[in-house]
């Protein structure tokens, strides 16, 4: 390790298991020196494993409904109250979708399922963001990561609903990355990454095939979770202070590819 976040202090969501792309990166991030505060829904801090990697990790948990700006002003008050000063980083893991989770097909969405998905899964990103413009709790050239997937762009039949998710979760960091820009510096950026087995990836019907399909698809292979948390530690870091507004692509070689013989073969 190379203490590359040493000094800094950030807010990581999302690490519901040690599957969770969020769990690596709060691993990695508290190795390379950063001072973390780890926070998930309160339905999902009732599971307890949360705890296990607080306590590897040196920090606290904080429980906040994405959907819900009393929690995220409150655990932004808690997080600076910890930290003794302002937040560097942010990482948005969150994701959820209730048609797809009830199986429910794209073609028979229930309307009131897809406004919560979209609440969870993108304007809960907003949310983040407005709030913490609002409190200015962001200090000077910090950085506010997404993890989004390549449906937003083509399409996957099965991944529902999520599609249109992350298609809104990469316009608002476009969109909120101007403001903060212009306020104090801080970028915005999403990760696409590739399929990776955790629990909201294998929620998606096909999991398995899909991610061998990609697997092969791509001329690296699929990235894993350890390597997205790595991506997302030099986007906190301060060797990436002019990345933003983008979205970038974290899936092997995936998005560019038109054939692969590998998969023709199969
Ligand atoms: N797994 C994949 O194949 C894949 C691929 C590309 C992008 N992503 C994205 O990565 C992110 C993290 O997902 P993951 O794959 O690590 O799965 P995960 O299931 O481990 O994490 C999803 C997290 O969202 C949290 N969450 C759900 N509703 C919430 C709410 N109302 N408030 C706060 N938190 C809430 C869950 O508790 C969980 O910790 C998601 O945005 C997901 O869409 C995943």
């Amino acid at each position: 390790m190379s203490g590359i976040l040493k000094g800094k202090k950030g807010i990581i969501s999302g690490a519901l298991d040690s599957n969770s792309i969020a769990w690596k990166v709060a691993e990695k991030a508290h190795a390379e020196g950063a001072e973390i505060v780890l926070t998930n829904a309160p339905v999902a801090l009732r599971m307890g494993t949360i705890n296990e990697l607080a306590e590897k990790t040196n920090s606290i948990v904080i429980g906040a409904d994405a959907t819900s700006l009393e929690d995220i002003s409150n655990l932004y008050d808690k997080s600076i109250e910890r930290f003794g000063g302002k937040i560097d980083f942010i990482l948005h893991s969150i994701g959820m979708s209730i048609n797809v989770r009830k199986k429910k097909a794209y073609t028979d969405s229930k309307y009131d399922w897809m406004q919560k998905t979209f609440d969870i899964s993108a304007i809960s990103f907003h949310k983040f963001m407005q709030v913490a413009f609002q409190k200015e709790v962001m200090n000077e050239w910090g950085s506010i990561l997404g993890l989004s997937y390549i449906a937003a762009q083509r399409t996957f039949p099965d991944y529902g609903e999520m599609a249109e998710s992350k298609a809104l979760l990469e316009s608002f960091a476009r969109s909120f990355g101007y403001h903060w820009a212009k306020k104090n510096h801080v970028r915005v950026n999403t990760i696409s990454q590739s399929p990776t087995m955790t629990t909201a990836g294998k929620g998606v019907k096909g999991f398995q095939e899909f991610y061998d399909y990609a697997d092969k698809m791509s001329p690296l292979g699929n990235a894993t979770a350890d390597d997205c948390a790595a991506y997302c530690i030099s986007l906190f870091s301060d060797f990436t202070r002019y990345v933003t507004m983008q979205n970038l692509y974290h899936d092997g070689g995936f998005s560019n590819m038109g054939m692969s013989p590998d998969v023709l073969e199969q």
